[in-house]
């Protein structure tokens, strides 16, 4: 049976591209920010994960507002990246796994979550950046991807608790998965930050930490904030919050922090980063 490692969310900035492209990442502005991440790659060379499950929201790259499903699954052989307009550079192509995709899509749909399913499909800043940060160097990346988009860009959103409902039912489908694969669970976006309108810069720390907090042992407590909720208290880019619950929600055994950080800002968001570790239950393995 498949095994899942555990699980890492992380912000997903677009300056971050920038700060990568231009070798920044030791200048003051940028160096706490980088300075979190070296934790997460020790903990993936322990890890060694064949394939990483994204959970991520597109910003109108590969959908836009004409067609917007809520969750869309990945199917493709290869997941390619391109100009959003943001001046970074695009990254290498990621290789698919479209045979633990459409395991994913059957066990999904079983369980009842109508979701869209993908042949083709672009990956923005939101899966590319996260990558990045966790293996740098440009390079061939390390692990096949399945990515899982969500909607966060045309009201209505998902709630926080489709979103972990949606990652609980991820998780059931990586338990049941006949491989030997170790599989990776990440969840991009966030935490407070809103980039337009009245609130544009609205940070929230306390209520970031929170969330931090409540990600290891009380994910279910995330779940009572309602979209409007999460944008009142992490303005209206918050609720890419639902990655990192989705993400949490598909570790199934006994999770412990190995590794966590936190900056403000970046660009107009408050940045956060977090390293789970799935300990298996042998009930979940023996399913
Ligand atoms: C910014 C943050 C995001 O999550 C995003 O998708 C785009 C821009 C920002 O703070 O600049
Ligand atoms: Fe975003």
């Amino acid at each position: 049976m498949a095994t899942i490692v555990g699980a890492i969310t992380s912000s997903h900035v677009p300056a971050i591209g920038g700060a990568i492209a231009k070798g920044r990442q030791q200048e003051p502005y940028w160096k706490p920010f980088f300075d979190g991440y070296p934790p997460a790659h020790a903990w993936l060379a322990r890890a060694k994960p064949d394939v990483a499950v994204i959970f991520y929201n597109d910003h109108g790259l590969n959908f836009f507002l004409d067609k917007l499903p809520t969750f869309a699954v990945g199917a493709a052989p290869e997941y390619r990246n391109a100009d959003e307009g943001w001046g970074i550079p695009t990254v290498r192509p990621f290789a698919g796994d479209p045979a633990l995709s459409w395991h994913l899509i059957e066990s999904l749909v079983a369980d009842e979550f109508d979701i869209t399913m993908c042949q083709e499909m672009l990956v923005d800043h939101a899966c590319t950046l996260p990558m990045a940060l966790l293996w740098p160097g440009g390079g061939a990346w390390p692990v096949r991807i399945v990515p899982i988009a969500m909607n966060h860009v045309q009201h209505p959103l998902p709630s926080l608790k489709r979103s972990f409902a949606l990652g609980r039912a991820v998780g059931r489908a990586l338990d049941a998965w006949e491989s030997n694969d170790r599989i990776l669970v990440i969840g991009t976006g966030g935490l407070s930050h809103q980039l337009d309108g009245e609130r544009a810069g609205f940070i929230n720390k306390p209520f970031d930490l929170m969330c931090m907090d409540a990600m290891v042992n009380e994910p279910e407590k995330l779940t009572r904030y309602s979209t409007l909720d999460i944008v009142r208290e992490a303005g209206a880019q918050g609720t890419e919050l639902m990655a990192w619950v989705a993400a949490r929600g598909a570790l199934t055994g006994r999770v412990t922090k190995v590794h966590s950080s936190y900056h403000i800002p970046v660009s107009n968001t408050a940045t956060g980063l977090m390293v789970l570790e799935n300990q298996p239950l042998p009930a979940a393995r023996a399913a």
